[in-house]
């Protein structure tokens, strides 16, 4: 059994499509899989949310969303504004394990970035991978301003004796500019963890099939694929 906490410097920057990714993987090895978003904000009841989009570009998860908050706010917010208890790390932390006893991997993928807050007491991803002592994937966008968001984050991890796993691109654009192309040598240092992969612009749009297909390709050994980031950085300079 093992626990990943999918995290990352910001909202939007492709965190459900990177944990796709890497639960692709684990299911092509005949591996069980289960995913877990702790607090799914700014969706309605009945509305499709990460967890969902995670079992149709992988396939057969177990998805489990324990809060839902309509307003698309930092959880803790908008728990209050929604007059509904807001979602505690311990409750996150047992959920995984109680999972991770049944699963060969869980994923954990946070709202936002790592210190966004679940409650009005500060508890954020970062407790939960704290009551777990699992490592922390760190996605982070492909261009100019990732490596100081990247490198605040690491700080923080480091700050709470979190192990970082590395940092996987989100999205990294099919016309890399300058920055990206030098952010593949900068990202490993800023975050003083390894580059594990880089998905592609537009893989969240591709089909299912060919999704899990190609998957692998953009992911390191670590997660179970076959990228290699020396390889990679030479294709594109
Ligand atoms: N590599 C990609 N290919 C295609 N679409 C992508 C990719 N990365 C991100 N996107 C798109 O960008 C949007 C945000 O991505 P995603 O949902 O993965 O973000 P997130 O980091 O999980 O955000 P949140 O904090 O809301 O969970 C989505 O509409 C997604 O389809
Ligand atoms: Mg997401």
């Amino acid at each position: 059994m093992s626990v990943i906490v999918v995290s990352g410097t910001g909202t939007e920057i492709g965190k459900t499509v990177v944990t796709a990714a890497v639960a692709s993987v684990f299911r092509a090895r005949g591996r069980s899989v289960a995913v877990v978003k702790p607090a799914q904000t700014g969706l309605a009841a009945g509305e499709p949310g990460d967890v969902a989009e995670v079992a149709r570009l992988a396939g057969a998860v177990t998805g489990v969303e324990l809060a839902r908050f309509p307003e698309p706010l930092a959880p803790a917010t908008a728990a209050r504004r929604a007059g509904m208890a807001a979602v505690r790390p311990h409750e996150v932390a047992e959920a995984v394990e109680k999972l991770a006893a049944e699963h060969d991997l869980v994923l954990v993928e946070g709202a936002g970035g790592l210190l966004v807050r679940f409650d009005e007491d500060g508890a954020s991803l970062a407790d939960v991978a704290g009551l777990l002592g699992a490592p922390v994937l760190v996605v982070a966008p492909a261009g100019l301003g990732t490596l100081n968001a990247v490198a605040l984050t690491a700080e923080a991890l480091r700050a709470r004796e979190l192990e970082q796993l590395g940092v996987v691109v989100g999205s990294w654009p099919g016309r890399p500019d300058l920055a990206a192309r030098c952010n593949l040598a900068d990202l490993p240092e800023a975050a003083g963890a390894p580059l594990l992969g880089a998905v592609p612009e537009g893989a969240g749009a591709l089909a299912p099939a060919e999704f899990r297909a190609r998957a692998g390709s953009w992911l390191a050994p670590r997660l179970g694929g076959e990228w290699d980031a020396e390889a990679f950085a030479a294709a594109v300079r």
